[in-house]
């Protein structure tokens, strides 16, 4: 069974042009996005097979971006937030026009927006505070869609509630976009063991 990450990032600058040594800063929260790699991806000492993160960079401007991280190639994935964040940085300063191109192992880069991250999915879930917690052990291939530390833009929301299949909750409570990943994968491990 595949699971899937969407996480819609608002500030990360599209050409990658940003210091290693600045995530929250010239990196735009850049290090939101890459403990979310992780916390899709990372178990103590492996990485998880059948996962897939797909990270929107700036849905509204003129140049979004789509990074995917695809564990069936993944490599160089390590758990600090700076590697990742090079992963990250690297893929967009290698994004052509000539379609998706692999910038790392298991790393793909395309110029493609939320429209085409959104456009293949079976079984889209938003995540959303307040919303009601699903039956874990009913999802199949299901695939979370997250923003990062601000919310989604009406635009955004618009397309997401055009694509969804459904909404789920994590409680009230506004939790951080990796604790969710986290939470999710414990939730669906325990599920799948029955
Ligand atoms: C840090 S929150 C976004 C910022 C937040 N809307 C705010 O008011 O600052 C990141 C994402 O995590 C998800 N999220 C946060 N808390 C959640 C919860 N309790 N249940 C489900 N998803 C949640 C949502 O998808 C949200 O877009």
């Amino acid at each position: 069974m595949m699971r899937r990450f969407v996480i819609v990032a608002h500030r990360v600058p599209a050409d990658g042009d940003f210091s290693l040594n600045d995530l929250c800063g010239s990196g735009g929260r850049v290090d939101v996005l890459s403990r979310a790699v992780s916390a899709s991806f990372l178990l103590s000492n492996s990485i998880r097979s059948d996962v897939e993160a797909r990270l929107v960079i700036n849905t509204e401007p003129r140049y979004p971006r789509l990074i995917r991280f695809d564990s069936s190639r993944l490599r160089f994935l390590n758990a600090d937030e700076r590697s990742t964040a090079a992963l990250i940085r690297n893929a967009l300063s290698r994004c052509t026009k000539d379609g998706e191109i692999e910038s790392s192992p298991g790393v793909f880069v395309s110029r493609a927006g939320l429209v085409e991250a959104l456009s293949d999915l079976e079984n889209a879930i938003l995540l959303e505070e307040g919303a009601d917690e699903p039956d874990w052990r009913a999802l199949k291939d299901a695939t979370f869609v997250l923003s990062d530390d601000q919310n989604f833009t009406p635009k955004e929301t618009e397309r997401i509630l055009g694509t969804v299949h459904q909404k789920a909750g994590l409680g009230e409570r506004i939790l951080h976009t990796d604790h969710c990943i986290a939470a999710v994968n414990h939730l669906l491990d325990k599920a799948e063991k029955g």
